[in-house]
C-alpha cells in the first residue's frame, strides 16, 4: 500500500515516518495488515535524511491542487494529515492560519473525494477546540468554543473529516493530541512550547522562562506515545469508530508546577534553571484549554497515554538525548 505523510518533515511526521518504516505495515480497506510499499513525505521543506527507498519526498504546498494531485493517487490507501500551522503563529497570521489549516483538509479532502477510491484520513486535532466554560473533566462529545483562530480552524477541520466520511468520501478519523512533550529542538510558535522548554532547556544546562502560573494544568502526551496513538488509531475499523469519529487521546493531567518538580525527581538541580515570569497572551490562550480529559473511549479502543509526567521526562532523556 502506499502511505501519505503531510507534514513529513515536522515534529511528529519525521518520526511517524520512521515509526511507520520500522513497522512496516499498516491495515487496509479490509482492515488486514498490509506491507507498505511506498512512503510518501509531503512538506514544504523537504523531509530529508531517509535513506529508504520505500520514501518519496515531495516538497510543496499542501493548498497546491497540482501538489495533492501528485501525492494523492487511487493506490494512496492511508494518509496522516499533519501539515499544519502552530497556534502562536496561527493567531498572529489570521490569513496564513486559514490558508493552511482550513483551505489545507478541505482541498485534501477534495483530493481524494475526485480520486473516488475513500482512502483512511487521520487528522490530528488539538485540545485548542475547547475553550470557555468547560467542565472539570472534558468528554469527547462536549462542545467545542475555540478561543483561538488555530482552534477554529482544528473543530471545522473535524467537522469536515466527519462529513467526507459520512459521504463515503474518505474513512476518517480525528485524534485530538494533548500538547506534545518534550519536543526536541529550539522553541517553537506554539502557545504551548514553554510545554517542552521548560524540561528541554534546563536538560541542556539552559535557562527556561515558564509564562504561566505554576497552578495552570496542562493536558501532555509525549512524542512515543503521540506516534503509537496515530497508527493505532488508523488503524481502528469504521465499525470500531461507530457514529463518533472524533477521539481524545489519553494524556497527564500536570500543573506547570507538577512539571517542574517532575524535573527535580529526574534530574535534580536542572528543575532550578525555570524562571517563572507571566505572559498575559499565553496564559489568556493555554488557559482557556483544558487541563483533562475523560479518555475512557479512547482506552476502550486500545489507545494509551503515559503513566506520568515523569515518564515523559524520562522518555525524552532515553528518545532524545541517548541517555
Ligand atoms: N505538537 C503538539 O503539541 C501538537 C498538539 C496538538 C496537535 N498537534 C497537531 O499535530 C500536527 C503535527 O504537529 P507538529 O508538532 O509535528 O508540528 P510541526 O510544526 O513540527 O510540523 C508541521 C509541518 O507542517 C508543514 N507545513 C506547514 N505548512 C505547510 C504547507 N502549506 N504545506 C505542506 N506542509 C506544511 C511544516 O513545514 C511542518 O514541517 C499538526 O497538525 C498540529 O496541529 C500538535
Amino acid at each position: 500500500m502506499q502511505v501519505l505523510v503531510t507534514g513529513g518533515a515536522g515534529f511528529l511526521g519525521r518520526r511517524l515516518a520512521a515509526r511507520l518504516l520500522e513497522r512496516g505495515f499498516l491495515a487496509g480497506a479490509d482492515g488486514r495488515q498490509q506491507p507498505i510499499e511506498r512512503l510518501v513525505l509531503l512538506d514544504v521543506v523537504a523531509a530529508d535524511g531517509f535513506a529508504d527507498p520505500r520514501v518519496q519526498v515531495i516538497a510543496g504546498d499542501i493548498t497546491d491542487p497540482a501538489v495533492l494531485a501528485q501525492a494523492i493517487g487511487a493506490e494512496t490507501m492511508a494518509i496522516f494529515h499533519l501539515a499544519a500551522i502552530v497556534s502562536g503563529q496561527a493567531e498572529a497570521d489570521f490569513d496564513l492560519g486559514m490558508r493552511i489549516n482550513l483551505d489545507g483538509p478541505r482541498r485534501l479532502l477534495d483530493r481524494c473525494r475526485a480520486v473516488g477510491h475513500r482512502p483512511r484520513v487521520v487528522f490530528t486535532s488539538s485540545v485548542a477546540v475547547y475553550g470557555g466554560d468547560l467542565p472539570a473533566e472534558v468528554q469527547d462529545d462536549t462542545a467545542v468554543r475555540p478561543q483561538s483562530s488555530y482552534g477554529a480552524q482544528k473543530a471545522i477541520g473535524e467537522l469536515l473529516l466527519t462529513d467526507y466520511s459520512r459521504k463515503g468520501f474518505v474513512d476518517g478519523r480525528v485524534l485530538r493530541l494533548p500538547t506534545i512533550s518534550v519536543r526536541p529542538g529550539r522553541p517553537n510558535k506554539a502557545a504551548s512550547s514553554f510545554a517542552s522548554g521548560i524540561i528541554r532547556e534546563p536538560l541542556n544546562g539552559e535557562a527556561a522562562v515558564c509564562p504561566v502560573p505554576p497552578a495552570t494544568r496542562l493536558w501532555l502526551l509525549s512524542p512515543r506515545k503521540a506516534i503509537e496513538a496515530l497508527i493505532a488509531g488508523h488503524d481502528l475499523s469504521a465499525e470500531q469508530l461507530g457514529d463518533s469519529r472524533t477521539i481524545n487521546l489519553p494524556g497527564v493531567s500536570v500543573s506547570a508546577a507538577d512539571m517542574v518538580a517532575a524535573l527535580a525527581r529526574v534530574a535534580g538541580e536542572a528543575a532550578a534553571r525555570v524562571r517563572w515570569e507571566e505572559d498575559a497572551a499565553i496564559t489568556r490562550i493555554v488557559g482557556s484549554w483544558p487541563g483533562a480529559w475523560n479518555t475512557s473511549r479512547a482506552e476502550a479502543l486500545g489507545l494509551s497515554g503515559d503513566q506520568d509526567f515523569d515518564a515523559i521526562v524520562r522518555a525524552y532523556v532515553e528518545d532524545d538525548l541517548g541517555a
